[in-house]
């Protein structure tokens, strides 16, 4: 019998959408690998930022990326990224990191880069990988597109909860105009706005869906 390729379920949207919460929720419940791309990039720029490279500097950025050493690994279900044989979870969580971010994620030679290294991640099995660009670029091929938003003022109270204040729309606008695959609704993607929904709620309809859709695709 021929083998199956394995499946990516695509998570995009805004920030603080719930794609995490909501990713991590769906993956569990499928038994897939979860991958947060976002945690990526801001890898590279905690990197950059540690290293002192400017992060406004496109090529400083690009040899950056070009030069850092790194390594993919699957610990608990979750792929990380590891630099420098060290896994920075709490350092890329900053808000130095969270400004940083989308200003290194608009250089082309880091979305090369990014991109080949999250198509990598197929080694480790099924998939839950939110982001971006993942229905857009990374894995276009995909049936399984989800795109999250919610009102800019609700994720503006999510991440303040978290005890982040950070100007989202500064952000969203950043992700949402680069020339290189900007944040934009895949063509096939679910789009579920969860402005008034509990991540229960969010995640119980994913779930929903991507099982109905696995039987009809046989999978
Ligand atoms: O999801 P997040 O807030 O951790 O993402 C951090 C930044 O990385 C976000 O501002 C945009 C960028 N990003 C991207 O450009 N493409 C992705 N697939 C994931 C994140």
């Amino acid at each position: 019998m021929k083998k199956k390729h394995p499946i990516v379920i695509a998570i995009d949207g805004t920030s603080a959408s719930g794609k995490s919460t909501n990713a991590k929720l769906v993956a569990k419940a499928l038994g897939f690998i979860y991958v947060d791309t976002g945690a990526m990039y801001r890898t590279l720029a905690w990197h950059c930022l540690s290293h002192r490279i400017d992060f406004h500097d496109a090529k400083a950025v690009a040899t950056a990326c070009r030069k850092w050493h790194t390594k993919l690994e699957c610990v608990d279900g979750h792929v990380r990224l590891i630099v420098d044989s060290y896994f920075p979870e709490k350092e890329i969580r900053t808000v130095e990191v969270s400004m940083a971010v989308s200003m290194i994620a608009a250089v082309p030679k880091v979305r090369d880069w990014m991109k080949a290294t999250q198509r990598d991640c197929i080694q480790f099995g099924n998939l839950v990988m939110e982001g971006r660009d993942i229905g857009t670029n990374v894995f276009p091929d995909t049936d399984y597109k989800y795109y999250l938003d919610a009102h800019l003022e609700e994720r503006t109270k999510r991440r303040v909860a978290e005890g982040v204040n950070e100007n989202l729309a500064a952000r969203d606008q950043r992700d949402s105009q680069r020339a290189a695959a900007p944040l934009m609704i895949a063509l096939g993607a679910k789009v579920i706005n969860n402005s008034n929904m509990t991540s229960e709620q969010t995640s119980g309809l994913l779930i929903e869906d991507i099982k109905k859709r696995l039987k009809a695709d046989g999978r």
